[in-house]
């Protein structure tokens, strides 16, 4: 569960990139989050993360949920443990193999050593990629990036799933197959998309929240799902 109550982010000089934003979104949903360049996708996704303190409102997250805006220091680092993040440009570290780059992740979990191999091969497995694991970064196109940044983002059985702009560096082709992974692994998981992409959008038949000038201004509700009207 994630949810936004009553949220403000405003900056020091004055800006909001949120202001007095609230919905919810249930367990194993799958959303899509919308809106011009600047609207607040991004920091949606950050508050969830607890990366920006709103100066009002709460951000609950988990079942049982805690306000992510009441965490500090090792509770909070500890809290980002729970969700995967996967982002526009990658981040795939270039010196380590795609097996290794999947490990950083369960390492920052302290998942042990014993069952690292196995949930790192089984993560790869999800994406179609286990057969590149002990090939570097520069041997992949940049779709396969993205879907090894997937399997990164879900090690450690993370049940939230949060990426900003994640077809932003993909040809449209791409975009698609990386966007039918999403859809896929959507089930047994939380997953929430910033994109800019509108066709993507219009063609999967998902819940999206739609924001403009740091407020939302029209929620859907996919009518397959069986999420409550607000
Ligand atoms: N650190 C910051 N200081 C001041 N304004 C910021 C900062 N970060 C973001 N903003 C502003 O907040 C608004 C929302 O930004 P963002 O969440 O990145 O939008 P989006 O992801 O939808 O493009 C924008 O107007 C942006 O300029
Ligand atoms: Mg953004």
């Amino acid at each position: 569960m994630i949810s936004f109550n009553h949220v403000t982010v405003a900056f020091k000089n004055g800006s909001h990139a949120l202001d007095d934003v609230s919905f919810s979104i249930q367990p194993n949903e799958f959303v899509f989050l919308v809106g011009p360049s600047g609207a607040g996708k991004s920091t949606i996704l950050n508050a969830v993360m607890g990366v920006f303190k709103p100066s009002h409102g709460s951000v609950n997250v988990g079942d049982p949920s805690i306000d992510v805006t009441k965490l500090a220091g090792n509770r909070l680092a500890e809290f980002r443990q729970n969700i995967g993040f996967v982002f526009q440009d990658f981040k795939i570290i270039p010196h380590k193999n795609i097996f290794e780059n999947v490990l950083v992740a369960l390492r920052a979990k302290h998942v042990p050593a014993q069952f690292q191999k196995n949930e790192v091969m089984n993560n790869l497995k999800n994406v179609g990629l286990e057969k590149k694991a002990f090939e570097f970064p520069i041997q992949l196109s940049a779709g396969e990036l993205q879907r090894v940044a997937i399997a990164r983002a879900l090690a450690g059985d993370r049940k939230i799933l949060l990426a900003d702009e994640p077809t932003g560096n993909l040809d449209p082709k791409t975009t698609w197959d990386v966007m039918k992974l999403f859809v896929s692994l959507a089930p047994s998981r939380t997953i929430v998309i910033a994109t800019h992409n509108t066709d993507v959008v219009a063609s999967l038949n998902k819940r999206v929240i739609q924001l403009d000038k740091g407020k939302v201004v029209n929620e859907q509700h996919n009518t397959n799902s069986h999420t409550k009207f607000l």
